[in-house]
């Protein structure tokens, strides 16, 4: 290397100042990376909260959902700010429409809390006319989503062979009941899942039947599953420039939900499960893990106890959480002081064989107190507990509302009603919760705005019969 022989010249103090600043700023993103490599890392958004865009702006989702478990994934999907166009049978639409009806001749809440802030496009796709839109669609669209039963897209003719051919950056999302095996070909709804995948064997009272849960963990949940799914796939289309196929099956997503019913299946192979108030009644184990009640399926016992008002009101209940670090609160506030050194009631260890009644004591303080005061008075002394709160309560409560949690949304036809809006926060992004759309809502506005029909070709689709609901008299023959 050529020696230096020019001596440098001398930096101005403000030029000094700034070399410096630029030497300080490389450090850090070095220090970023953590490869000692500079990199110039993205700049922090300087817009206010929910003031930069929707998350999900630009990509278009081809809904061929029905029911729930397809369309809560791409509800989600248009809360984020995704353009979901919903394909319906004309004249029919999805079967919820119609489903515990509250109000005549209009959409139900069914319908209505799991299409929201999406379009409706009515398509007969086993016209060949109807064929020829849903082509331009999946040339037009980022991803398509359904949860037919087994086949029923390949009947249509929309292959994966067949859609990827004519669009491969499209990424093809399926809800199905079960994944290949014995069961892949049966049709499945939320409560067989349930049953399949872990939970109903694991709730519900050890001396009572299985039971499912009212949280819609094989619908819902597994619709959650495909979001995150087709999320990861756009991820690494980014990449590879290809789309890909997503299947979440709802047995296996309840089942991950049930996880730790898995866990303590290993578990009991190796000893009793300690924690559960079956060990302390003296109740032995089967081969398989029983139903727990109310225990808490962690390492904390929990259990759910009366609250003053319990005799009328159903809901007058709080789940009570004896964490091992708070038990000394927790003897102060029920009254037994002498808990926290007798030796029976000391330790964690000691205590498990007398959960029951631990809880039995707890539960004549709860039941002298409302499940908010015990809530308040619990959480003070930072003791987790819970009250059981009754959907009433919920669609009332004030601060669900001001996160947006829970939405009001007007209804051209059925009015107002409450969804529940984004769970998922994000500071950037607002979540866009609008009403569902009415059957075929935005036919005309897609045909022509996203896949270009001219007025003629319009009309010309109009009279196919591609669109609109068959005739009667063709109906009834
Ligand atoms: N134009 C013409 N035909 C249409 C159409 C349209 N726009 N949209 C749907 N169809 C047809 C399909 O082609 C299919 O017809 P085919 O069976 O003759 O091929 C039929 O409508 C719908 O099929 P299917 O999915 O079997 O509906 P279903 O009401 O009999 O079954 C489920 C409902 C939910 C049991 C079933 O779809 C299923 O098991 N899905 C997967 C699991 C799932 O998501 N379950 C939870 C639902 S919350």
């Amino acid at each position: 290397m050529a020696k230096q022989t020019k001596r440098q010249k001398p930096k101005s103090r403000a030029a000094a100042k700034k070399s410096a600043r630029k030497v300080v700023k490389l450090v850090s993103a070095k220090k970023a990376n953590g490869n000692g490599k500079s990199s110039n890392l993205p700049k922090p958004s300087s817009k206010p909260y929910g003031q930069a865009g929707r998350a999900l702006d630009g990509l278009r989702i081809l809904d061929f959902t029905h029911v729930q478990s397809g369309p809560t994934c791409t509800q989600l999907l248009a809360y984020m700010g995704a353009d979901v166009i919903k394909v319906e049978r004309p004249g029919a639409g999805d079967i919820t429409r119609g489903q515990l009806r509250d109000v005549p001749n209009a959409d139900s809440l069914y319908f209505t809390m799991l299409n929201g802030s999406k379009r409706s496009i009515t398509i007969d796709s086993k016209h060949p006319k109807g064929m020829d839109i849903l082509n331009r669609l999946i040339k037009t669209c980022d991803v398509l989503v359904e949860n037919f039963a087994p086949g029923a897209l390949d009947r249509m003719g929309l292959t994966w062979d067949y859609i990827h051919k004519h669009n491969p950056r499209m990424i093809v999302a399926s809800v199905k009941g079960f994944g290949p095996g014995p069961y892949e070909d049966c049709k499945v709804y939320e409560n067989v899942a349930q049953c399949a995948g872990g939970s109903a064997s694991t709730t519900g009272f050890r001396e009572g039947p299985p039971l499912v849960t009212g949280a819609q963990i094989g619908d819902s949940g597994t619709g959650l599953h495909l979001a995150l799914g087709i999320m990861s796939a756009l991820y690494q289309r980014n990449r590879t420039g290809r789309g890909q196929k997503v299947l979440c099956a709802m047995q296996d997503g309840v089942l991950n939900l049930a996880r730790v019913k898995l866990r303590d299946q290993q578990r009991i192979a190796k000893g009793p499960l300690t924690e559960y108030s079956q060990h302390g009644e003296g109740v032995p184990f089967g081969m398989a893990v029983p139903r727990a009640g109310n225990d808490s399926g962690g390492g904390q016992p929990g259990w759910i106890l009366k609250c003053k008002g319990w005799e009328t009101d159903p809901d007058a209940y709080s789940y009570f959480i004896t964490q091992a670090p708070v038990w000394g609160a927790i003897c102060d506030v029920i009254g037994k002081p002498e808990w926290k050194t007798d030796p029976d009631y000391a330790t964690p260890k000691a205590r498990l064989p007398r959960l029951k009644h631990i809880f039995a004591t707890i539960e004549q303080w709860t039941m002298s107190k409302t499940k908010f005061e015990v809530m308040d008075i619990c959480n003070a002394v930072d003791i987790p507990v819970g009250p059981i709160l009754s959907m009433k309560e919920i669609a009332e409560d004030e601060s669900l509302r001001a996160t947006g949690t829970v939405v009001e949304v007007d209804h051209p036809t059925r009015g107002k009603y409450l969804t529940v809006g984004n769970p998922i926060k994000l500071s950037d992004s607002p979540a866009d919760v609008r009403r569902s759309p009415l059957l075929g809502e935005h036919t005309e506005e897609i045909l022509t705005k996203v896949l270009g029909y001219n007025a003629a070709e319009l009309n010309e689709i109009k009279a196919s019969g591609a669109i609109t609901a068959p005739k009667k008299e063709e109906k009834a023959a």
